[in-house]
């Protein structure tokens, strides 16, 4: 979709459509009250009859409006003044775009930026309304013969502001909540693609069609070859049982100083997690096909950032593979020594993601990274534990953890902060290895971070678990997209606020 700020009254639009919101009570926003005006009270006179109380969500559509200049004006209820909560506000924008959408709207002029919100500014609107309509057109239709029928017509939204003097910083919201958009995009896209075409080779192929795009991105990819010559012996285990052939893919995003320490991202890229011989019942296996949402995030991330030339560096580090119980697979007992040196008691394969994350990690220290991230759909525990709402996060060094779970908050992708205490190391003991790769039943998202950590001593690391805020299941499957925009978010901070924001 194509978006643009615009300025002017809203009775003077000449579009298809004209966006406007009504607060509960029939309380006109500023932008409906001036519609109301121009056509001398019509609008006024139509709610009256009951047709639209303001409720949140609730929509009129309303055609050639005496006095205004636009075919069509949509209403919408924000609910009550003063109680617009961030989720409300993507709620209405969502609401608006469906309605439009399904009304065959092509393009439209939106004056949702300039609703009042208690604790947000125009830039977070902006960014916001860019960002949900978005999310709300997107469909993964392109595995079907014919395209879905709800596919999007809305094709241009241009967002109205009231006071030019705010439009250099709204043009420059737009541009982020596009590159944002553009990221959690191709991180759908990547994880709603089934394990039969998102192979290993295919994640390193997308690496490769984004370093042909922006010429700051550089892509290396190794193959088995060299990941054994390495002795990466965790990931490789995990490989092992599969016949698609496992990549280690590493894209290098350089927008500062060669001096400047990167910001290191891990992604899980298990294309296809069956649990390996340690196999997973089969409900719902479909759904491991989303066991590469972490490595989804990272290129999504490095879209993102390569998009808006953020004047940082960035390694993106993605142990690809599937996890499947061939002949060949790793069985539980085995004990494999990682690139580290520990060696592993691998009590149960499925328990794949922390093996193959293991590695990665200890290979990011050739990148001297200031702090290093890892995502991954790690635990079903953190599913239990959180829900969809929340990404699992731990970390070994408190202010990374605070710039994290701020991001979060400002870019509505929003993480929780679990205990990484030192008391839950010892759930890994081993009679036989370093340790175990597993902790047993109780914290089991804890445990899994607990095992990351051991290889993150002396890395300032932070671990984001995405197993409950990935991709929603039922019959709204699909992927989320989650947690680019928490992470673009991070790395913004970084730039714009490196004294209190930039842990290390
Ligand atoms: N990819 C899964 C985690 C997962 C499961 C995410 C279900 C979302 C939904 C991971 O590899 C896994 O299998 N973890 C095990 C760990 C256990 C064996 C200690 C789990 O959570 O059951
Ligand atoms: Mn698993
Ligand atoms: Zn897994």
């Amino acid at each position: 979709m194509e978006f643009t700020i615009i300025g002017g009254a809203p009775d003077k639009q000449r579009v298809p459509c004209v966006v406007a919101g009504v607060f509960d009570k029939r309380k006109l926003a500023e932008t409906a009250a001036q519609l109301d005006q121009a056509s001398h009270q019509y609008i006024r006179r139509i709610i009256k009859r009951g047709d639209l109380d303001g409720r949140c969500g609730q929509t009129l559509m309303l055609h050639q409006i005496p006095g205004t200049a636009a075919e069509r004006i949509l209403l919408i209820g924000c609910g009550p003044k003063n109680e617009l909560s961030d989720n409300k506000y993507r709620e209405i924008v969502a609401k608006a775009v469906t309605t439009l959408n399904d009304a065959g709207v092509t393009e439209a002029a939106s004056y949702l930026a300039e609703i009042p919100t208690p604790d947000r500014g125009l830039d977070w609107k902006v960014r916001q309304l860019v960002e949900t309509a978005e999310n709300t057109l997107y469909r993964f239709d392109r595995l079907k013969s014919k395209p879905d029928a709800s596919a999007a017509v809305l094709c241009s939204l241009r967002v109205a502001i009231a006071n030019p003097r705010d439009a250099s910083a709204a043009k420059e919201s737009l541009r982020e909540g596009r590159a944002i958009a553009a990221g959690v995009r191709l991180a759908k896209d990547l994880a709603n693609l089934p394990s039969n075409h998102c192979t290993p080779a295919y994640l390193a192929d997308e690496a490769r069609r984004l370093q042909k795009r922006y010429a700051a991105l550089k892509v290396e990819v190794l193959g088995v070859a060299q990941i054994k010559r390495l002795r990466m012996g965790a990931f490789l285990a995990v490989a092992r049982g599969s016949r698609e052939p496992p990549a280690l893919i590493i894209v290098q995003y350089r927008g500062a100083p060669a001096a400047q320490a990167p910001v290191a991202l891990v992604g899980k890229g298990i294309t296809f997690d069956s649990g390996g011989i340690s196999i997973k019942p089969a409900a719902a296996m479909d759904e491991m096909k989303y066991d590469m949402c972490g490595a989804a995030s990272v290129l999504g991330t490095l879209r993102a950032v390569a998009e808006l030339r953020l004047p940082i560096n960035l390694v993106g580090l993605i142990p690809a593979t599937e996890n499947m119980p061939g002949g060949n697979a790793v069985k539980p007992g085995d004990i494999v020594t990682s690139l580290s040196g520990q060696t592993i008691e691998i009590l149960n394969t499925d328990a794949e993601g922390r093996l193959v994350l293991c590695d990665t990690l200890t290979y990011s220290r050739r990148f001297k990274p200031g702090v290093v991230i890892d995502i991954a759909t790690l635990t079903g525990a953190c599913v239990v534990a959180l829900g969809q709402h929340a990404s699992g996060l731990l970390s070994n060094h408190e202010p990374l953890a605070a710039a994290l779970l701020a991001a979060g908050g400002r870019s509505g992708d929003r993480a929780w902060q679990l205990p990484l205490w030192e008391d839950y190391q010892k759930q890994l003991d081993s009679r036989f290895a370093d340790f175990a790769n597993v902790g047993g039943r109780e914290a089991g998202s804890i445990t899994a971070a607990c095992f990351l950590a051991r290889f993150a001593k002396d890395l300032k690391w932070a671990h984001l678990d995405i197993a409950g805020t990935a991709w929603r299941t039922g019959n709204k499957k699909g992927a989320t997209g989650r947690p680019v925009p928490l992470l673009v978010q991070f790395l913004l901070d970084r730039v714009r606020k490196p004294e209190d924001h930039a842990p290390g």
